[in-house]
């Protein structure tokens, strides 16, 4: 069991790992970056994953000089070195080393880092019992300012997010767009049950799109279990029967608590359940067992 961080195509252990500080990554969060997981010693979603990055990219104009299956195999190779049965992989590509300025023009070479370690395993009793979040009073970017379609490295308000919901004493924080309504969570993307269908934000609230929702919308449609994309406002959230969340490295986590209120009965509920079994099945499906 160890970890592993590939700078530039060579693999270091993490105490030998050191880049520029003149990285514009590190000056102005000018990079983009992505989770993946694998299950079973075996990835899945890598196309998903990496076809995101290149998106996130394009969107700030940073040509990344490798191709996809370049990527994939640095990943595979990363991970192979860290020798985990189960590996949490975390690649970004920065805009590189330049002037100490914002302007990114002096950035000759995007750098790739590539982090391989131990899956993140969560506490079992957030699967039995659930997480609390808050509503946060930090909101998304407004996506005329910075696209939450994007995972760059510019998340400083997901971090003030979640620092603030740690500090009341919950998990993570709901995260309202810049117009109010509800978009996701600070690494997650959010549902909540009312009426016995599941609703999550559609994309057009500003959110990642998620490769978990993703599939957990397409395990819904398969298994004919109600759901809708829309704009949900916080007050909407007094109906809610059940609620969870979903990421790569959590999968389906019920929401029991949301602002000192309980949700539902205050447990995970059955539609919950229900899509956690469901989903465990398809993720099987997309490693191939
Ligand atoms: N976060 N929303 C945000 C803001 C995220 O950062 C993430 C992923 C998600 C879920 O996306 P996916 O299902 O593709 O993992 C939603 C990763 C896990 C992270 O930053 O650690």
């Amino acid at each position: 069991m160890s970890e592993i961080v590939n700078i530039n195509g060579n693999l270091f252990p993490p105490e030998k790992a050191v880049i520029s500080v003149f990285d514009h990554g590190l000056l102005f969060g000018d990079s983009v970056y992505e989770v993946l997981s694998t299950r079973k010693g075996r990835f899945y979603t890598v196309r998903e994953h990496l076809e995101r990055l290149f998106n996130s990219a394009k969107g700030i104009n940073l040509v990344v000089p490798y191709g996809f299956e370049e990527l994939e195999g640095e990943i595979k190779r990363t991970a192979a070195a860290a020798k985990n049965e189960d590996t949490y992989i975390r690649i970004i590509i920065t805009r590189g080393v330049g002037d100490l300025n914002i302007d990114p023009s002096s950035c000759l070479k995007p750098q790739l880092i590539i982090f391989a370690r131990k899956a993140i395993e969560y506490p079992e009793e957030f699967y039995s019992r659930g997480i609390e979040l808050i509503v946060s009073t930090v909101r998304r970017n407004i996506p005329e300012a910075l696209s939450p379609g994007l995972k760059t490295g510019n998340y400083l308000n997901n971090v003030l997010a979640i620092a603030e919901a740690v500090r009341e004493g919950a998990h993570d924080g709901l995260m309202l767009s810049h117009d109010g309504f509800i978009s996701e969570c600070t690494t997650s993307n959010f549902f909540f049950v009312s009426d016995g269908t599941i609703k999550t934000p559609s994309l057009e609230v500003g959110i990642l799109q998620g490769v978990t929702r993703r599939n957990i919308l397409i395990v819904a449609e398969e298994n004919g279990v109600p759901y809708e994309e829309g704009r949900y406002l916080p007050e909407d959230l007094a109906l809610a029967e059940e609620a969870f969340v979903s990421s790569t490295t959590k999968n389906i986590l019920p929401v029991t608590r949301i602002s000192g209120r309980p949700v539902g009965d205050g447990h995970p509920g059955e539609i919950t359940r229900r899509m956690m079994k469901l989903f465990e099945l398809k993720l099987d499906e997309l490693v191939g067992l």
